[in-house]
C-alpha cells in the first residue's frame, strides 16, 4: 500500500518571491509584470493582485485576483488554440505566472460590444443592456497618458501603428474570439457584454504572425449573469458593487476551472 503524500501549508508568496527574483524584469504594467522567459523569444507573465480603474485613479490590491486571471486567461487562450485562433500563450507555470511568446504588442486596445455598456453608452446615449444588431468593434489607441482614446481605421493607418491587412486580419480574430468567447459565456448563463482584446506580432523568419497576446479574464471583458443581470466582473471594482473575487470566483466555478472555492489563500501540496 502507498503511504499517502503528506499535506503541508507553505507560505507561497515565499515561493513565488523567490522564483520572481531570479528573473530579469522586463516591464512592469498595471496588472501584471512581465520578465525575460527561460528561452530565448518567451516571457514570463505575472498577474498581480492590483486593480486599477480610470486609468489607474482608481487603485486597490484585491487579494487573490492575479491567481484566478491567470487560471482563466489560461482557460480561454487554451480554448481558442484549439479551435484554430493562435494566441501567445504556451503554458501556465504556476498559480501566478505563465509562459508567454514573446511578441510586439500593436498599440491598440480592440473591442468588441455585443451589447451597449460602459464609455459607448456614454459617448452615445444608449442604455447599458441595449442588444447591438451586429458585434461593433471598436479601437483605442493605447497610451496611458492620452487616456486610451477612441481612434478610427484612418487613424490606425495614417499614423502607421498597423497595416490594412494587420486591420483584416485584427477584426477577424476579433470577431471569431467574440463567437467563441459569447458560446462559452453563454453556455454557463453568463452573457458576454463586450471585451478588449490586445494583439501581438510573432515573427517567424522573414514573416510575422497576428496573435491573440496579453490576457483575456474578467478585468478585460464585460460578464453579466443571464438571469439576474449580476456583474461579474471588473465592473464590481470600478462601480464599488461588493466583492470582486467573489465575482471572478463565480465565474471560474461555472466554467469548471476552480472548483474549490478557497482561492484566496492557497496552499502548496507535496
Ligand atoms: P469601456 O466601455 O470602458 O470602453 O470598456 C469596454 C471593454 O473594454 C470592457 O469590457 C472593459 C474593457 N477595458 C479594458 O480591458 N481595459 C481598459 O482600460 C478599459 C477602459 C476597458
Ligand atoms: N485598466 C484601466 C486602468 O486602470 C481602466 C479600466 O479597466 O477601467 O486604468
Amino acid at each position: 500500500m502507498r503511504t499517502p503524500k503528506r499535506r503541508e501549508s507553505f507560505p507561497l508568496d515565499r515561493l513565488e518571491g523567490s522564483l520572481m527574483a531570479r528573473r530579469k524584469k522586463i516591464y512592469e504594467g498595471k496588472a501584471k509584470i512581465l520578465y525575460e522567459g527561460p528561452e530565448p523569444g518567451t516571457i514570463v507573465q505575472y498577474f498581480k493582485d492590483d486593480a486599477t480603474a480610470f486609468n489607474a485613479e482608481k487603485k486597490d490590491v484585491i487579494d487573490g485576483k492575479g491567481v484566478l486571471n491567470n487560471r482563466l486567461s489560461e482557460f480561454f487562450m487554451t480554448g481558442l488554440a484549439q479551435i484554430g485562433v493562435p494566441t501567445h500563450f504556451i503554458r501556465r507555470l504556476n498559480m501566478r505566472e505563465q509562459l508567454v511568446r514573446s511578441c510586439e504588442i500593436v498599440p491598440l486596445e480592440v473591442i468588441v460590444r455585443n451589447y451597449a455598456a460602459g464609455s459607448m453608452s456614454k459617448r452615445l446615449g444608449v442604455d447599458e443592456g441595449t442588444q447591438l444588431p451586429r458585434p461593433i468593434v471598436e479601437y483605442c489607441y493605447k497610451d496611458d497618458a492620452l487616456g486610451d482614446p477612441l481612434v478610427s481605421e484612418e487613424h490606425i493607418a495614417a499614423f502607421g501603428w498597423a497595416s490594412q491587412q494587420d486591420m483584416d486580419d485584427i477584426l477577424s480574430l476579433a470577431l471569431r474570439v467574440n463567437d467563441f468567447m459569447s458560446g462559452v459565456m453563454y453556455s454557463v448563463g453568463i452573457r458576454l457584454v463586450d471585451f478588449k482584446i490586445e494583439i501581438g506580432r510573432v515573427y517567424e523568419g522573414d514573416y510575422q504572425r497576428l496573435v491573440v497576446a496579453d490576457e483575456i479574464s474578467p478585468d478585460s471583458c464585460r460578464l453579466w449573469d443571464i438571469e439576474t443581470g449580476q456583474k461579474l466582473d471588473k465592473d464590481v471594482f470600478r462601480r464599488d458593487l461588493g466583492s470582486l473575487t467573489d465575482a471572478y470566483s463565480e465565474v471560474a466555478r461555472r466554467l469548471g476551472v476552480l472548483p474549490k472555492s478557497n482561492v484566496s489563500k492557497p496552499t502548496l501540496i507535496n
